[in-house]
C-alpha cells in the first residue's frame, strides 16, 4: 500500500526550487504585466498574445460583466469587512442560492478562494479517518490532506484516477473515523476529467466521501443534453453534472478564479455539513470575504452564462479543437483526451525548457510553463489555455510557431515530443 509522504515527488505537484529558479533567472517567471488589450498583454514594451490566462470565458473582459460592478460597489462599499461568521451582505445568500440552483446541489457554501477551502474543509471532514488522494491531485488539495495529517487523520494515495487502485485501498483499510477520497475534476495539467462514474462507485461501495476540486471545469464541463453546443455539454454546472451524477456521498468544491474571472470559491454540499462548515471553517470566521466586486462579478456572470454561456462554449470548444487538431497532425501527443480548453504541449528534452519559453516569447507568445517535478519528467514542457476572447489570427499564429517547433526551428529536428 503507498502510503502518505509529503516529499513522494513528481505527482504531488511541487515544482522544486532549482528548476523553478532557472525560469526565474531566465525571466520566464514571476512576469509583471504592463497592460492588457484584449487578450494580448504587454511585458515591458513587448506585446504577447495570452494563451496563459484560465478566463475561459473571457469574462474579464465582458462590457456588462464589469458595468455591473459599479452599482453593487456604491451600495455596499468596497469591501464587506466583516468575516462571514459576523455579518455577510445580502450578495452572498443571493449567490450561494444561484450556484446551488445552477449545480443543482443541496445547498453552496461560498468562500473566497479554493485553496483556503482545501486548508479547511479537508481536515473537518476527514477529521482522525482517512483520507485516500489521488496521486496527480492539486497542490492545493494536497496541502489540505498535509494539514488534515497533522491533525490526526492518516493519508494514503492512489494512482491517478485509477478507480481499481482505489478500491483496493478501500478495501484493504480499516480503521477508525470518517473516509474521504480527495481528486481534481478537471485534472489541471491534463485537462481531462476523471472517469466519476467509477469512482463514484467505488467511493458508494466502500462508504467514502467523494470531495472533488473542479476549479477548472466550473463553468465549461456541464449537464450532456441533446441539444448542447459542444461536448463540453450545457450550462457549464461543473463535472458532478456532467456524468449526470447526484451529490449522493460527493462534496464539489469549485471557484469562480478561472472560467468566471473574479474571486470567489464554493463548496456544493448538503446543508448538514453547511452549517458544520459555517461553525468550523477559518474562512468563514475569521478570514476576510470577497470585495464587493468580485460578488458582483460572480453575479454578472451567472447572467450571461444563462444568456449566452452555451453559445461562448461552442465557440471555444472549436477554437480548442483547432490546437488539438493541430497538435495531432503534427505527432505532438498531449494528455487532453476530452477536448478542454487546456493543453498540455511535451518537450522532447525536458532540459530545453528555459530555452523553449525563451523562443516563445520571442515569437510573442505568453504560456505557461511546466517544470518537473510539478508534472513528471516526460511531460515537461508547456502549457496552453485557450479562452473564448483569444482571436483566430491568434490561434493561427500559435499553430504556426507550434510548426515551427515542431519541423523548422531545429534543423528539422522536432523540439516538441513526438510519437
Ligand atoms: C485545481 C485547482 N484547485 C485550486 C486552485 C487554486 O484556486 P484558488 O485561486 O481559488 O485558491 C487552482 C489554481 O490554479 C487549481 O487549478
Amino acid at each position: 500500500m503507498t502510503t502518505f509522504d509529503v516529499r513522494s515527488g513528481a505527482d504531488a505537484a511541487r515544482p522544486e526550487p532549482d528548476s523553478v529558479s532557472a525560469l526565474f533567472d531566465a525571466g520566464l517567471w514571476d512576469q509583471v504585466i504592463d497592460e492588457v488589450d484584449g487578450r494580448r498583454i504587454r511585458i515591458g514594451d513587448r506585446w504577447l498574445v495570452d494563451f496563459a490566462s484560465c478566463n475561459y470565458l473571457g469574462f474579464d473582459l465582458e462590457p456588462e460583466i464589469q458595468q455591473a460592478i459599479i452599482g453593487q460597489v456604491r451600495r455596499w462599499g468596497t469591501h464587506p469587512s466583516w468575516s462571514r461568521m459576523l455579518g455577510s451582505p445580502r450578495l452572498y445568500p443571493v449567490v450561494e442560492q444561484r450556484l446551488a440552483e445552477l449545480l443543482g446541489a443541496p445547498d453552496v457554501l461560498a468562500l473566497p478562494t479554493i485553496s483556503q477551502t482545501h486548508l479547511s474543509v479537508i481536515p473537518a471532514l476527514a477529521a482522525d479517518g482517512t483520507i485516500f488522494l489521488d496521486g496527480r491531485a492539486h497542490r492545493t488539495i494536497y496541502d489540505g490532506c498535509v494539514y488534515a495529517r497533522a491533525r490526526g487523520a492518516t493519508v494514503h494515495r492512489f494512482r491517478t484516477g485509477d478507480a481499481e487502485h482505489l478500491g483496493d485501498l478501500l478495501r484493504a483499510t480499516s480503521g477508525r473515523g470518517p473516509r474521504l477520497v480527495c481528486m481534481d475534476g478537471v485534472n489541471s495539467m491534463t485537462g481531462n476529467p476523471p472517469d466519476l462514474p467509477a469512482i463514484v462507485e467505488v467511493c458508494r461501495a466502500y462508504g467514502a466521501l467523494l470531495y472533488l476540486d473542479d476549479g477548472h471545469g466550473f463553468g465549461i464541463l456541464g449537464e450532456r443534453r441533446p441539444d448542447e453546443s459542444a461536448p463540453y455539454g450545457a450550462r457549464g454546472n461543473a463535472v458532478v453534472r456532467h456524468h449526470g451524477e447526484t451529490y449522493d456521498g460527493i462534496v464539489l468544491v469549485g471557484g469562480c478564479s478561472k472560467a468566471y474571472s473574479s474571486l470567489l470559491a464554493f463548496v456544493a454540499c448538503d446543508t448538514a455539513l453547511k452549517r458544520r462548515l459555517k461553525l468550523d471553517a477559518p474562512p468563514y470566521l475569521y478570514s476576510g470575504p470577497v470585495p464587493t466586486a468580485a460578488l458582483a462579478t460572480v453575479l454578472a456572470g451567472l447572467d450571461v452564462n444563462a444568456a449566452r454561456g452555451d453559445a461562448i462554449r461552442a465557440d471555444l470548444y472549436r477554437k480548442t479543437a483547432r490546437v488539438l487538431d493541430h497538435l495531432r497532425h503534427l505527432g505532438v501527443p498531449t494528455a487532453n483526451t476530452s477536448g478542454f480548453p487546456l493543453i498540455e504541449v511535451p518537450l522532447a528534452d525536458p532540459d530545453r525548457l528555459v530555452e523553449v519559453g525563451t523562443l516563445l516569447l520571442d515569437r510573442g507568445l505568453y504560456v505557461t510553463l511546466a517544470p518537473y517535478p510539478g508534472v513528471p519528467r516526460n511531460e515537461v514542457g508547456f502549457r496552453v489555455q485557450v479562452t473564448a476572447a483569444n482571436t483566430d489570427a491568434q490561434l493561427d499564429t500559435l499553430l504556426d510557431t507550434l510548426s515551427w517547433l515542431a519541423t523548422g526551428y531545429d534543423r528539422g529536428r522536432s523540439v516538441l515530443r513526438l510519437g
